[in-house]
């Protein structure tokens, strides 16, 4: 028994690891392991899901954002970006769609865009809720007050995804320009864990600095958080931010990212991301091997899905887009998995 498998078999009983423990694994397993480590989380995730795959309609309503992070693909400096932002009618209409083609969660995510207002955003969730009470709707629209999550709340919002990013304070100030900060976006999380909504955090696998501490330290953080739902893809350079000579992270590395947060929190919401899928074109199937339970395709009007590029040759046709259920469903049933229309709550998750 080597002392990556030691710690493997700890990991599965105890569902944590110090933060040393952590960094010694992510540094240290080679092949072998890593096939063990992923037969412990599918089985895990059996454990609790079985082979049941959630989607979510994905609208990305604006690429309009006032950050600058250096990673991001629609930062406020990018001249070459072409902007857009969605109608609130066209945001309805796009549930509609999701609506009939089965989905049963709505995630609105866009960049910080100043245009909709604490009121209008809440105008815009009522409205879905009214339309489809048995839909959950998910917010992925950055930092704000505890107030104005307040109101989304009780407009009905469900969920709410926000990344930390990297739960190294040092590190996340060399991937964000000095305006923006941590301890912000670490009160977000816990203010929006204190309303009630289920809370997605998150981080990119191989983001320009990242160093197996960093990592460690994220599973540490999300060990302790307990978020409903994590968000984890690889860093993809995209040509037009500061980043793009850096090197992406790799499908490798993910997966093994994936595996241990499924392992620490075997009831959590975990994606195979777009970005898994962009870097390879097996990713989404390997994501779900390694222990992810959800995947995203994308419900934005076709007119503009090719300009939310968060990074370069961001997927968003083919088996990426919302329509294509049937062969995303195709797909998965072939490793064995079945797509199923449903919320998809978190296991456990008690609704008031
Ligand atoms: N590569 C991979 N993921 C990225 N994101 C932003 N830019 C990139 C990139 N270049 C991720 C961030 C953000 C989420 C919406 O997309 O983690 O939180």
């Amino acid at each position: 028994m080597t002392r990556i498998r030691q710690l493997i078999d700890k990991l599965e009983k105890n569902t944590s690891l110090s933060q040393e423990e952590y960094t010694q694994l992510i540094r240290e397993i080679q092949k072998p392991d890593m096939e063990y480590l992923m037969e412990k989380a599918e089985k895990i995730r059996q454990k609790y899901y079985g082979r049941d795959i959630y989607v979510r309609g994905l609208i990305e309503f604006t690429n309009i954002c006032k950050n600058n992070c250096y990673y991001c693909g629609i930062r406020s400096s990018n001249r070459n970006c072409e902007r857009y932002r969605l109608t609130k009618k066209e945001i309805l209409e796009c549930c509609e769609k999701g609506w009939t083609l089965g989905y049963r969660t709505f995630v609105l995510q866009g960049g910080e865009d100043p245009a909709f207002t604490p009121e209008e955003m809440a105008d815009i969730v009522k409205s879905i809720k009214s339309f489809h009470p048995e839909c959950a709707v998910t917010l992925s629209f950055g930092e704000y007050p505890f107030e104005v999550y307040k109101l989304w709340k009780e407009a009905g919002a469900d969920r709410y995804l926000l990344r930390h990013e990297t739960a190294n304070k040092k590190h996340y100030e060399t991937l964000h320009p000095v305006e923006m900060s941590f301890d912000n976006r670490m009160r977000c999380l816990y203010d929006l864990k204190a309303l009630g909504y289920q809370v997605g955090c998150g981080f990119m696998v191989g983001s320009p600095n990242q160093t197996p501490e960093d990592l460690a330290q994220d599973m540490c953080f999300i060990k302790g958080f307990k978020p409903d739902m994590v968000g984890v893809g690889p860093f993809i350079p995209h040509k037009d931010t500061p980043f793009k000579d850096m090197k992406a992270g790799t499908l490798e590395q993910t997966l093994i990212m994936l595996a241990l947060i499924r392992l620490s929190l075997p009831e959590v919401l975990l994606p195979a991301t777009t970005a898994l899928g962009t870097i390879d074109p097996l990713g989404r199937e390997l994501g779900i091997r390694a222990g992810a339970n959800v995947c995203m395709p994308n419900l934005s009007p076709e007119s503009v899905r090719n300009k939310y590029t968060l990074y370069d040759n961001k997927l968003c046709t083919g088996d990426e887009a919302a329509e294509y259920l049937k062969s995303l469903s195709n797909r998965m049933n072939k490793i064995g998995y079945n797509i199923i229309s449903a919320r998809g709550d978190r296991y456990g998750f008690k609704r008031l």
